[in-house]
Protein backbone atom coordinates (compact mmCIF):
# COMPACT_ATOMS: atom_id res chain seq x y z
CA UNK A 1 0.00 0.00 0.00
CA UNK A 2 1.53 3.50 -0.07
CA UNK A 3 1.82 4.25 3.79
CA UNK A 4 0.81 7.48 5.08
CA UNK A 5 -0.09 8.67 2.22
CA UNK A 6 -3.54 6.36 2.20
CA UNK A 7 -4.77 8.36 4.97
CA UNK A 8 -4.81 11.87 3.21
CA UNK A 9 -8.35 12.58 1.28
CA UNK A 10 -6.95 15.35 -0.84
CA UNK A 11 -3.18 17.89 -1.13
CA UNK A 12 -4.01 21.25 0.07
CA UNK A 13 -0.92 22.57 -1.21
CA UNK A 14 1.99 20.40 -3.08
CA UNK A 15 5.93 20.11 -2.17
CA UNK A 16 6.46 22.23 -5.43
CA UNK A 17 4.25 24.96 -3.71
CA UNK A 18 5.58 25.58 -0.54
CA UNK A 19 8.98 25.23 -2.14
CA UNK A 20 8.28 28.42 -4.45
CA UNK A 21 6.26 30.14 -1.58
CA UNK A 22 8.97 29.81 0.74
CA UNK A 23 11.51 31.71 -1.82
CA UNK A 24 8.70 34.42 -1.88
CA UNK A 25 8.47 34.32 1.81
CA UNK A 26 12.10 34.21 2.63
CA UNK A 27 13.04 37.32 1.11
CA UNK A 28 10.25 39.53 2.42
CA UNK A 29 11.67 38.42 6.21
CA UNK A 30 15.42 39.21 5.22
CA UNK A 31 13.91 42.94 3.73
CA UNK A 32 13.39 43.27 7.53
CA UNK A 33 16.70 41.09 9.37
CA UNK A 34 19.27 41.76 7.14
CA UNK A 35 20.96 44.07 9.24
CA UNK A 36 21.95 42.63 12.05
CA UNK A 37 22.24 39.08 13.94
CA UNK A 38 18.81 37.89 14.76
CA UNK A 39 17.55 34.87 16.83
CA UNK A 40 14.97 32.02 15.58
CA UNK A 41 12.74 30.56 17.68
CA UNK A 42 11.28 27.52 16.56
CA UNK A 43 8.24 26.11 18.01
CA UNK A 44 8.24 22.49 18.81
CA UNK A 45 6.82 20.57 17.04
CA UNK A 46 4.71 21.29 14.40
CA UNK A 47 7.37 23.94 12.90
CA UNK A 48 10.25 21.68 12.87
CA UNK A 49 9.81 21.38 8.87
CA UNK A 50 8.84 24.35 8.15
CA UNK A 51 12.18 26.05 10.17
CA UNK A 52 14.35 23.47 8.29
CA UNK A 53 13.33 25.09 5.05
CA UNK A 54 12.92 28.46 6.12
CA UNK A 55 16.02 28.70 7.96
CA UNK A 56 18.37 28.15 5.35
CA UNK A 57 16.78 30.10 3.15
CA UNK A 58 17.79 33.19 5.23
CA UNK A 59 21.37 33.70 4.76
CA UNK A 60 21.80 36.30 8.04
CA UNK A 61 23.80 35.95 11.20
CA UNK A 62 21.36 33.85 13.31
CA UNK A 63 20.98 31.77 16.28
CA UNK A 64 18.57 29.19 17.02
CA UNK A 65 16.65 28.23 19.35
CA UNK A 66 13.15 25.72 20.16
CA UNK A 67 10.49 26.20 22.46
CA UNK A 68 8.74 23.38 23.27
CA UNK A 69 5.26 24.74 23.92
CA UNK A 70 1.36 22.31 23.29
CA UNK A 71 -1.81 23.27 23.41
CA UNK A 72 -3.44 20.64 21.23
CA UNK A 73 -2.30 17.30 22.47
CA UNK A 74 -2.38 15.88 19.54
CA UNK A 75 -6.17 16.36 18.57
CA UNK A 76 -8.00 18.75 16.11
CA UNK A 77 -9.19 21.24 18.96
CA UNK A 78 -7.25 23.81 20.88
CA UNK A 79 -7.34 22.83 24.68
CA UNK A 80 -7.36 26.84 25.35
CA UNK A 81 -3.90 26.65 27.36
CA UNK A 82 -0.67 27.23 25.96
CA UNK A 83 2.05 25.24 27.78
CA UNK A 84 5.88 26.47 28.11
CA UNK A 85 7.41 22.76 28.65
CA UNK A 86 11.02 24.24 28.94
CA UNK A 87 12.86 24.17 31.61
CA UNK A 88 14.66 27.30 30.46
CA UNK A 89 13.85 29.50 28.73
CA UNK A 90 16.06 31.21 25.49
CA UNK A 91 18.23 34.17 26.42
CA UNK A 92 16.60 36.87 24.06
CA UNK A 93 17.38 40.27 25.76
CA UNK A 94 18.23 42.88 23.87
CA UNK A 95 17.72 40.79 20.61
CA UNK A 96 15.11 41.09 17.09
CA UNK A 97 13.53 37.83 17.10
CA UNK A 98 11.98 35.97 14.04
CA UNK A 99 9.53 33.09 15.88
CA UNK A 100 8.25 30.45 13.11
CA UNK A 101 5.05 27.89 13.56
CA UNK A 102 3.54 26.18 10.96
CA UNK A 103 0.08 27.35 11.56
CA UNK A 104 -1.95 30.56 12.89
CA UNK A 105 -4.80 29.17 14.05
CA UNK A 106 -7.19 30.53 17.60
CA UNK A 107 -4.23 32.69 17.86
CA UNK A 108 -3.16 31.74 21.45
CA UNK A 109 0.29 29.75 20.30
CA UNK A 110 1.82 33.08 19.19
CA UNK A 111 0.31 35.25 21.60
CA UNK A 112 1.76 33.65 24.57
CA UNK A 113 4.93 32.94 22.46
CA UNK A 114 5.17 36.80 21.52
CA UNK A 115 4.42 38.04 24.63
CA UNK A 116 6.68 35.69 26.69
CA UNK A 117 9.42 36.38 24.48
CA UNK A 118 8.62 40.38 25.12
CA UNK A 119 9.17 39.61 29.33
CA UNK A 120 12.46 37.94 28.26
CA UNK A 121 13.66 41.49 27.18
CA UNK A 122 13.52 40.77 23.49
CA UNK A 123 13.77 43.84 21.97
CA UNK A 124 11.52 43.14 19.33
CA UNK A 125 9.28 40.00 17.95
CA UNK A 126 8.28 38.83 14.71
CA UNK A 127 6.43 35.92 14.10
CA UNK A 128 6.48 34.09 10.59
CA UNK A 129 3.84 31.35 9.54
CA UNK A 130 3.31 28.49 6.98
CA UNK A 131 -0.24 28.69 7.36
CA UNK A 132 -2.65 31.48 8.42
CA UNK A 133 -6.27 30.11 8.94
CA UNK A 134 -8.54 32.57 7.89
CA UNK A 135 -11.15 32.90 10.64
CA UNK A 136 -11.93 34.92 13.83
CA UNK A 137 -9.01 34.62 16.86
CA UNK A 138 -9.73 34.00 20.10
CA UNK A 139 -6.86 36.09 21.04
CA UNK A 140 -5.83 39.29 19.07
CA UNK A 141 -2.83 37.87 16.59
CA UNK A 142 -1.83 38.15 13.46
CA UNK A 143 1.68 37.07 11.99
CA UNK A 144 3.84 39.06 10.51
CA UNK A 145 5.13 37.29 7.48
CA UNK A 146 2.35 34.22 6.28
CA UNK A 147 3.38 31.88 3.32
CA UNK A 148 -0.53 30.24 2.82
CA UNK A 149 -4.24 31.44 3.68
CA UNK A 150 -6.20 28.54 4.33
CA UNK A 151 -9.63 27.64 5.18
CA UNK A 152 -10.69 26.67 8.33
CA UNK A 153 -10.31 22.45 8.44
CA UNK A 154 -8.24 20.74 10.16
CA UNK A 155 -4.77 20.26 7.95
CA UNK A 156 -1.81 17.74 8.64
CA UNK A 157 1.49 16.80 7.07
CA UNK A 158 4.89 19.32 6.19
CA UNK A 159 5.04 19.54 10.61
CA UNK A 160 1.29 19.53 11.55
CA UNK A 161 0.16 16.39 13.34
CA UNK A 162 -2.67 14.05 13.78
CA UNK A 163 -1.99 12.31 17.44
CA UNK A 164 1.95 12.84 16.90
CA UNK A 165 1.29 11.52 13.33
CA UNK A 166 1.65 12.57 9.43
CA UNK A 167 4.44 15.51 10.21
CA UNK A 168 6.55 13.75 8.19
CA UNK A 169 4.02 14.35 5.47
CA UNK A 170 6.17 16.50 2.43
CA UNK A 171 2.89 18.26 1.34
CA UNK A 172 0.12 20.31 3.34
CA UNK A 173 -3.67 17.82 3.23
CA UNK A 174 -6.70 16.97 4.57
CA UNK A 175 -7.53 13.69 6.51
CA UNK A 176 -10.27 11.04 5.57
CA UNK A 177 -12.80 11.43 7.86
CA UNK A 178 -12.78 7.69 8.61
CA UNK A 179 -9.01 8.33 10.78
CA UNK A 180 -10.19 10.99 13.33
CA UNK A 181 -10.52 8.52 16.39
C1 LIG B 1 -0.24 23.54 17.06
C2 LIG B 1 0.50 24.19 15.92
C3 LIG B 1 0.69 25.61 16.42
C4 LIG B 1 -0.55 25.86 17.23
C5 LIG B 1 -1.52 26.68 16.44
O1 LIG B 1 0.69 23.12 18.04
O2 LIG B 1 1.74 23.56 15.72
O3 LIG B 1 1.84 25.72 17.23
O4 LIG B 1 -1.08 24.57 17.55
O5 LIG B 1 -2.78 26.76 17.04
P1 LIG B 1 -3.33 28.02 17.81
O6 LIG B 1 -3.16 29.23 16.95
O7 LIG B 1 -4.77 27.68 18.01
O8 LIG B 1 -2.60 28.14 19.12
P2 LIG B 1 0.36 21.97 19.10
O9 LIG B 1 -0.05 22.59 20.38
O10 LIG B 1 -0.61 21.01 18.49
O11 LIG B 1 1.74 21.24 19.34
P3 LIG B 1 2.77 20.67 18.22
O12 LIG B 1 3.38 21.85 17.55
O13 LIG B 1 3.77 19.91 19.00
O14 LIG B 1 1.98 19.80 17.27
MG1 LIG C 1 2.84 23.84 17.52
Amino acid sequence: SDGMHRDVEKILITEEEIRMRLDVLAQKVLIDFADEEIVVVILLKGALVFAADMCRRLPVPMTVECLNVASYHGDIKSSGKVEFLDAKLPEVGGKKVLVLDDILDTGLTMRAVIDRLGELGAREVRGCVLLNKLKVRDVECEADYKAFDIEDEFVIGYGLDYRGRFRNLPYVGVMKSEVIE
